[in-house]
């Protein structure tokens, strides 16, 4: 007998849980129609099962007990969405283990435990789908594995934390401090409570890890990504950037140097009439790269219930289509055949070579700008232009250089002895930059 309908289990019943089953209900008859059968949630675990969600579910389908949707019969599908390493990541082994296919969004999990979940599908040959993990609702996961699937990649750059680019939006346009930036994004409900993985740069240091795992067909270890966030940033440093022409962006980039990935996180400038710069809000915009095709920009909204869940259900509707066909696996989840995965080398910050933005704040006499030139000369760093604001005598001033490319090593030297130089007050503020022509 056929299969007359695909039943799907949702462990978190949160944000994009409710999204999730908002999305399946709403647009219940155009899912019918692209899977071949009606696609319905059988089971939902969540912890507190008395809250009203927003989302009414059929009497009897929820739970708190995970385990139990994973164990149902009528579940074909398990939509993990809780969140966090454990139990996300035994619940997940779990389902495999029972041979049901897994949607995940589950970005932290993947990018540092990827390698176990990614090998026990493979054993399986169950399908994995975690098109939701990077980019919300954006379908960069899909693109990369299918549909530039002919391509090297050369680069893979982007804004892919939406409340990190909310923060610098603001602080941009309405030259606010990081802090009080900060409460505003709490406010709208875009930051979470403890914001830590997102203005740290590790949310988006996990989205990358999968993005260059997925490109490059390595594992890649987290730690291996060069990771610095916003806090640090001072308003000052993003309107010095919009009088040299640059916007302040929190970017996650990857370049291959053949046999070797540059993979990084953080703060850069970028030319203010560049795409990525025009970036708001939560949006976030990713570069891709290919040899073949050349450059492909994905925009969208980056975060949010209904986003996040569009990406979640396209994952359901693919695993649905091929559990109908009877297949599993044709697309295995690292997007390289499994067999086919070679260990990359992770380039350290240190060898990678770059344009910067170097901000110090100097005493305002004779001799100091001689004085900072001959220790970047000295470490063979060319400078492209000087900027000095305010006069006043004795007191510190800031003082903005502009560096043509030159290697983070002689960089992080040169402000090493910079920041010990009798005339500097505090230490340099280091910005790298990406996107000028030439650079
Ligand atoms: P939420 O915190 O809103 O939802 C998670 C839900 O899971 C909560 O209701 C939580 O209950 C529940 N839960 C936690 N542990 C268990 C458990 N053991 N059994 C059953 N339920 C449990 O998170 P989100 O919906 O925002 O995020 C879900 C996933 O999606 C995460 O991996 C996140 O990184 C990812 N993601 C989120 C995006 C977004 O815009 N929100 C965008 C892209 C990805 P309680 O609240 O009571 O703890
Ligand atoms: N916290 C993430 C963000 C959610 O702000 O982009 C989407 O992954």
């Amino acid at each position: 007998m056929g299969v007359s309908r695909i039943g799907i289990g949702l462990i978190g019943f949160g944000t994009v849980g409710t999204g999730v089953a908002a999305v399946l209900q709403r647009n219940a008859d155009v899912i019918e129609r692209r899977v071949g059968v009606p696609v319905a949630i059988m089971r939902v675990a969540d912890l507190d099962i008395e809250k009203d969600r927003g989302v009414p579910l059929p009497y009897g389908v929820l739970t708190t007990d995970a385990a139990s949707v994973i164990r149902d019969p009528s579940v074909d599908i398990v939509v993990e969405l809780i969140g966090g390493y454990e139990p996300a990541k035994q619940l997940i082994l779990s389902a495999i283990q029972q041979g049901k296919p897994v949607v995940t969004a589950n970005k932290a999990l993947l990018a540092v435990h990827g390698e176990d979940i990614f090998a026990a599908a493979v054993r399986a040959n169950v399908d994995l789908g975690f098109e939701a993990s990077v980019g919300g609702g954006i379908p960069i996961i899909r693109t990369m594995m299918e549909g530039l699937a002919a391509n090297h990649f050369t680069s893979i750059f982007g804004i892919m934390n939406g409340t990190s680019n909310y923060i610098l939006t603001k602080m941009t346009e309405e030259e606010k401090s990081f802090s009080d930036t900060l409460k505003d994004a709490q406010q709208a409900g875009y930051a979470e409570a403890d914001p830590t993985f997102d203005i740290e740069g590790i949310d988006a240091a996990h989205k990358l890890a999968i993005l260059v795992s997925l490109a490059y067909g390595t594992p890649v270890n987290v730690k291996d990504v060069y990771t610095e966030g916003i806090r640090q940033l001072a308003p000052l440093d993003i309107q010095f950037a919009k009088e040299f022409g640059f916007t302040v962006k929190l970017l996650g980039i990857a370049k291959d140097h053949g046999g070797e990935i540059e993979a990084r996180v953080h703060p850069t400038l970028v030319p203010s009439s560049s795409p990525l710069a025009k970036v708001g809000g939560v949006y976030n915009a990713i570069h891709v790269v290919g040899d073949m095709v050349e450059d492909i920009v994905l925009y969208g909204k980056g975060a949010g219930s209904l986003p996040t869940a569009s990406a979640v259900v396209s994952d359901i509707i693919d695993v649905a289509r091929n559990r109908l066909k009877g297949i599993a696996g044709r697309v295995p989840p690292t997007a390289f055949q499994w067999t086919s995965r070679r260990p990359l080398r992770i380039r350290p910050i240190e060898e990678i070579t770059s344009m910067y933005y170097l901000r110090m704040m100097v005493r305002d006499q004779p001799g100091v700008l001689s004085a900072i030139a001959g220790v970047l000369g000295a470490n063979g760093i060319s400078i492209s232009s000087v900027l000095q604001k305010g006069r006043e005598e004795g007191q510190t001033v800031p003082l903005v250089i502009m560096t043509h490319r030159s290697s983070e090593r002689a960089i992080q030297e040169a402000i090493r002895h910079i920041n010990a130089l009798w005339c500097v007050s505090e230490p340099a503020v280091l910005l790298r930059i990406e996107g000028v022509e030439g650079s």
